[in-house]
Formats: C-alpha cells, sequence, structure tokens
C-alpha cells in the first residue's frame, strides 16, 4: 500500500465506523420512548427525581447500577419492597435496621410527605423501564441477614437458592418442591423479603420454623385472624397479609402490613396450595 491509499484506507473505514456508530444511536433514540416509558413521566415523577438530586442519594446508593455502592441498588425497589413499606422507610430509616448489628445504616434524610410520595413515584417510574436486563440480578440489602454466613448469602444470591439452614425438600414431594418453587419465582419474589435462615430477617421475618410458630398462633388468645390450623394460617398470611400482624413495628404501620396483598389474584389457587405445603414443612 502506498501512502495515498493508506490515506484512503483510513478515511474510509473512520466514516464506516461513524455512520455505523450514527446509525445505532439514531435507533437507540428511536426506542427511548418506548424503552423508557416517556409517557408515564408526569409532573410528580420529575419532581421525584429532584428530590433524589436534592438529597444525593446516588452518594450511596444505585440506579440501574449507576452511582455509589455503599447501599443497595433501587432500580427495581418498588417491586421488591412495595409502597407502604417505602414510605414508612423513608420517614425513619433507622426502626429498618440497627447500626450496631448491620454495621451501615441510612441517615435520617427528614423528608416531607410530599417528597416521600413523589419519590416513590420517581422509583415507580425507574422500575417500569425496560432496562433490558440491568443491573443482571436484585442487589438487595444484605443487613438484614445476620445468621446465615458471607458465603451462604453469596450462595444465595447467585443459585437463588432459598434453602440454606433448611432440610432439603424430599424429592418424592412434588407439591413442596413445586411451592419452593413459586417462592422463589412470585412477582415480588417472596425471597426478596423473607430469608429461611433461623433469625436473619429481612424486610419480613425469617421464616425459618414458620409452621411451628403457625401452630401455637392458631390456638393462642391474642391471634386475630381467621385461621384454624397451620395450613389455613399460611394461606392467610399469603392472601390477606394484615389479617393478623405477628411481629412489631419495623413490618407493619397503621394495622397494615408491608408485604404486598397483591398475591392473592397474581397467583392460581394451585400455586397458592403449592407454597403452602412447602411453608408447612417449615418447622
Ligand atoms: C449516607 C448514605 C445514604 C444516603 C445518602 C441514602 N441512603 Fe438509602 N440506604 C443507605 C443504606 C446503607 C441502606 C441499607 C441499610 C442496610 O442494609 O444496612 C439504605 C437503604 C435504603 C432503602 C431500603 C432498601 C431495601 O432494600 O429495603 C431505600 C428505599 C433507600 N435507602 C432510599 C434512599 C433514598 C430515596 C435516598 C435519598 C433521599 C437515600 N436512600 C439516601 C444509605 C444511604
Ligand atoms: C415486600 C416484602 C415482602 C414480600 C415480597 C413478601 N412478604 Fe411475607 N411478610 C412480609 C412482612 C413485613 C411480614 C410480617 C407482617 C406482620 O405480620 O406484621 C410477612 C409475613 C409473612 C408470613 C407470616 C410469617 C409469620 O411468622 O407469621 C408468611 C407465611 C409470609 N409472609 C409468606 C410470604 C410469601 C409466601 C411470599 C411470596 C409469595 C411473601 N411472604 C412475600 C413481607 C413480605
Amino acid at each position: 500500500m502506498n501512502n495515498r491509499q493508506a490515506r484512503i484506507f483510513a478515511w474510509g473505514s473512520t466514516l464506516v465506523a461513524a455512520l455505523v456508530f450514527l446509525g445505532l444511536t439514531l435507533d437507540s433514540h428511536r426506542q427511548f420512548p418506548e424503552l423508557t416509558n416517556a409517557e408515564n413521566i408526569t409532573p410528580q415523577v420529575t419532581h421525584g427525581k429532584d428530590v433524589w438530586h436534592k438529597y444525593n442519594c446516588i452518594n450511596c446508593h444505585t440506579l440501574f447500577g449507576e452511582g455509589a455502592y455503599y447501599a443497595p441498588d433501587l432500580t427495581k425497589i418498588t417491586q421488591h419492597r412495595g409502597e407502604a413499606y417505602l414510605q414508612a422507610y423513608m420517614r425513619d430509616p433507622s426502626q429498618f435496621y440497627d447500626e450496631q448489628r448491620h454495621r451501615r445504616l441510612m441517615p435520617q434524610q427528614n423528608l416531607s410527605e410530599e417528597e416521600i410520595t413523589d419519590l416513590i413515584k420517581f422509583l415507580d417510574w425507574v422500575a417500569n423501564v425496560d432496562n433490558q436486563g440491568w443491573p443482571p440480578r436484585p442487589i438487595l440489602v444484605t443487613g438484614g441477614v445476620n445468621s446465615a454466613t458471607g458465603a451462604e448469602q453469596a450462595a444465595m444470591v447467585l443459585t437463588g437458592s432459598t434453602s440454606v439452614g433448611v432440610r432439603p425438600v424430599s424429592p418424592d414431594s412434588d407439591i413442596r418442591a413445586l411451592g419452593e418453587n413459586v417462592f422463589r419465582t412470585a412477582v415480588p419474589g417472596c425471597v426478596a423479603c423473607h430469608s429461611l435462615a433461623p433469625g436473619a430477617d429481612g424486610a419480613g421475618p425469617s421464616l425459618a420454623g414458620v409452621a411451628t410458630r403457625a401452630e401455637l398462633l392458631v390456638g393462642a388468645s391474642d391471634y386475630e385472624g381467621q385461621a384454624g390450623d397451620v395450613e389455613g394460617y399460611l394461606r392467610e398470611s399469603i392472601v390477606a397479609p394484615s389479617a393478623h400482624l405477628s411481629t412489631g413495628g419495623m413490618y407493619s404501620a397503621n394495622g397494615v402490613s408491608f408485604m404486598p396483598d397483591t398475591y392473592g389474584e397474581s397467583l392460581s389457587d394451585d400455586e397458592i396450595e403449592q407454597l403452602v405445603a412447602f411453608l408447612a414443612t417449615l418447622k
């Protein structure tokens, strides 16, 4: 190749690369409105984003995996936790975590009610952006898990397994195995809030030993729900989480449990029975 040919080659290939780049950029912009639910960006969502910036939430948290890595990613947080929990959390985060035990804490931000409402609207818009699978898996708060070891937690996150510290379900008990699968795959995922390791409370109480607790509870005088046996209690906990608030302060506000009350509709009757059969093995 002489000098002239080399120059033409260099310019030519630069031009081709530039055209490809331009084409892809235009194509991305063509898809943005759809991928980002542009039509759902209400004034409240915009205000929520301003609040997010005003309090520098990004100094500790990530959205879409971008930001600081001190605190959990919040991209899908409204789907994992629900509005009632988020409201209570943002009013007073210190109720939910213990600085001594979890070794990190979200500081009290003194947000107004309006700021909280709009922040949740903003986070919910974020959660509905089609991010094509990024970040690749939910990055959850690990602070609540105190009895599973770090390695066990990592294994739970990586494999999606919930079985740390629990007897394995016997292979012939199909319905229970199906139930364990529902436990992992329900939307929002039960595993986002419940661990099965004893004492490892997260956004919901650990479900280790829940069947044994249920048995004592349904016979007790302070039980407020309608169930008469263990299975009934478990079913009630899933479809009507506020029927009996078994645990204090950080799990409910004004008589309403932070557990989503949508499972009665989003799960089929079969799936609920499978879940009940699985949970009933947690003695
Ligand atoms: C100084 C760092 C810091 C700042 C600033 C901060 N957070 Fe947090 N946040 C945390 C930590 C740490 C946790 C998790 C607590 C734990 O697991 O120990 C957390 C947890 C949360 C959670 C609960 C997550 C879950 O899985 O339950 C939400 C929601 C949240 N933060 C929202 C916000 C919002 C909104 C802002 C801005 C208004 C904000 N945070 C600012 C540190 C921070
Ligand atoms: C957003 C967090 C969250 C999700 C998701 C969630 N739960 Fe819960 N769950 C809770 C909270 C909080 C409580 C405690 C409420 C109370 O009694 O005050 C609870 C309570 C329970 C209880 C009663 C526990 C006991 O000790 O009495 C059962 C059983 C249960 N959940 C099962 C499930 C199943 C099954 C799923 C998935 C289909 C699920 N939960 C999804 C937060 C959640």
